[in-house]
C-alpha cells in the first residue's frame, strides 16, 4: 500500500485514542497542476496529476449523537452535531471536515454519530491541496461507513462547497477532481465544463519537482477571490460582445480577447488573458504528449509562468526566482507555478534520469542568488494513484 507507515501509525494512534478499532479507513492524495491556471472555475482545461503523498481517514461508528474528529498529528479533538454544524473559529482545519460531512449529510442525513481522526504526508504549504486530501478521504470514509452512494462529481463538488462555506475560498472542482481521479504514472486531463476526465500516460522518461520557496503571502484566498471576480467580469463583457454565446471565458479564443480587449478595463483585460490563454496551451499540450514532444510541453509551462507573472499577477518575486533557475538547469523541460498562486510551489517538469541533479542545483543556485539565508526546498512527486477505500469492514 502506498504511504503504508502513515496507515500503521494513524490505525495505531486510534485504537489507543478512542479504545476500538476503525471500520473502515480511506485515502485520498494531494495535487500538482501541471498546466492550465486558474482555468477550472472559468469551465476550461486542465492537466493536473495526483501525487504520491496523501491523508488517511479511520472511522467508526459511536453511540455519542454527535460526530468527534481527531487530527492526528496534533492530537486535537473537535466534535460537532450530526446536522447543521457550523464552521469553527478555532482548530479551523475541521472545517474541511465539518463541511463534508455536512454535505453528505444532505445526500443521506446522518442518524449515528462517528469517531474518526485523519494522518497524512501532504507537505504543507507547498500548495499540494492538502485540504482538498482531507476533503476527498473524510468524504470516501463518510459515504463507506454509512452506505452513501455518491459520485465522482457529487463528492468534488461537496469538497468545493466545504471550501467556499467553511473556510472561505471561492475554489474550483480541480483540486478535488486531480484527488479523486488520479493514477500512476498519469496526468488527468479534466474539461470543466462537461466534467470529463480523462488520464494520460505521461511515461517513464520524465518526473515532477516541487520546489517551495516558502513565500509567505498575505490574503491570499482574497487575492484568489478578486482574480476569479475580474474573470467573471470579463466573461460577462464578452457575452454582450461577441456574436457567439459566452458563458465562460472558456468561450472567448485569443483572437477574440486581442481583438476586444481595448473595450476592458485594463486589469480585468489581462485577468481574462491568463485562463484563455491556458486553455489554448492545455489543448496545444494534449497534442504534444499525443505525439510525444515533452521538450514542446515543457516549454507551456514556461510560457504558462510567464502569463502568471505578467497577465495575472499571481506570482511573486520567490517563484519568478524558482522558475528563472529552472530555465537554466540541464534536464529541466518546463516550470511554472502550480495551483493558486501568490506563494506556494514551482512544479517543474524534467528529464527523470537527471531529477535528483537538478534538484540539488535548483536548491543550491536558490540559496546563491537569494541569499540571506533562504532555502527552496525541492521535493520529487511521482503522478500516483487517486483516493481509495483502503480498509473496511462494512458489509456491502
Ligand atoms: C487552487 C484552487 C483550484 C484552482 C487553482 C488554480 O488550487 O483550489 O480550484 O482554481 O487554484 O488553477
Amino acid at each position: 500500500m502506498i504511504n503504508q507507515a502513515v496507515y500503521d501509525k494513524l490505525v495505531a494512534q486510534f485504537e489507543a485514542y478512542f479504545g476500538k478499532k476503525p471500520e473502515v479507513v480511506s485515502y485520498a492524495p494531494g495535487r500538482i497542476e501541471v498546466l492550465g491556471n486558474h482555468t477550472d472555475y472559468n469551465e476550461g482545461f486542465v492537466f493536473s496529476a495526483a501525487i504520491n503523498s496523501g491523508t488517511f481517514f479511520a472511522i467508526a461508528p459511536n453511540t455519542l449523537g454527535k460526530n468527534r474528529v481527531v487530527a492526528g498529528d496534533l492530537m486535537h479533538e473537535v466534535s460537532f452535531p450530526l446536522s447543521g454544524a457550523k464552521p469553527v473559529k478555532t482548530d479551523t482545519w475541521a472545517n474541511y471536515v465539518i463541511g463534508t460531512v455536512a454535505g453528505l449529510d444532505n445526500i443521506k442525513p446522518q442518524t449515528t454519530g462517528f469517531d474518526g481522526m485523519f494522518l497524512g504526508n501532504v507537505p504543507m504549504g507547498f500548495g499540494l491541496s492538502s485540504s482538498a486530501a482531507l476533503e476527498m478521504c473524510t468524504a470516501k470514509a463518510v459515504c463507506e461507513l454509512y452506505g452513501i452512494q455518491a459520485d465522482t462529481v457529487t463528492l468534488a463538488k461537496i469538497g468545493q462547497a466545504a471550501e467556499h462555506d467553511y473556510a472561505g475560498c471561492s475554489c474550483g472542482l480541480l483540486d478535488q477532481i486531480s484527488s479523486l481521479c488520479g493514477a500512476y504514472g498519469k496526468l488527468v486531463k479534466t474539461d470543466f465544463r462537461t466534467l470529463k476526465v480523462e488520464t494520460v500516460d505521461i511515461g517513464p522518461d520524465v518526473c515532477f519537482l516541487m520546489c517551495n520557496p516558502h513565500a509567505k503571502h498575505a490574503l491570499v484566498d482574497g487575492q484568489y477571490n478578486t482574480r476569479r471576480k475580474a474573470c467573471e467580469d470579463a466573461a460577462r463583457f464578452f457575452a454582450k460582445t461577441l456574436s457567439h454565446p459566452v458563458t465562460a471565458l472558456r468561450d472567448v479564443s485569443m483572437a477574440e480577447w486581442e481583438a476586444y480587449k481595448d473595450g476592458l478595463d485594463p486589469v480585468v483585460a489581462n485577468r481574462a488573458a491568463h485562463p484563455i490563454g491556458e486553455d489554448e496551451r492545455v489543448l496545444k499540450g494534449a497534442a504534444l504528449l499525443e505525439a510525444g514532444d515533452l521538450a514542446a510541453f515543457g516549454q507551456l509551462l514556461f510560457d504558462s509562468h510567464e502569463s502568471s507573472r505578467v497577465m495575472f499577477e499571481n506570482s511573486c518575486k520567490e517563484l519568478d526566482d524558482v522558475v528563472a533557475i529552472a530555465r537554466t538547469v540541464p534536464g529541466v523541460l518546463g516550470a511554472r507555478l502550480s495551483g493558486g498562486g501568490f506563494g506556494g510551489s514551482v512544479v517543474v517538469l524534467v528529464n527523470a534520469r537527471d531529477a535528483e541533479t537538478a534538484a540539488k542545483a535548483i536548491a543550491s543556485a536558490y540559496a546563491a542568488k537569494v541569499g540571506g539565508g533562504a532555502t527552496c526546498e525541492v521535493s520529487r512527486i511521482q503522478p500516483s494513484q487517486g483516493a481509495s477505500i483502503v480498509y473496511s469492514t462494512v458489509a456491502h
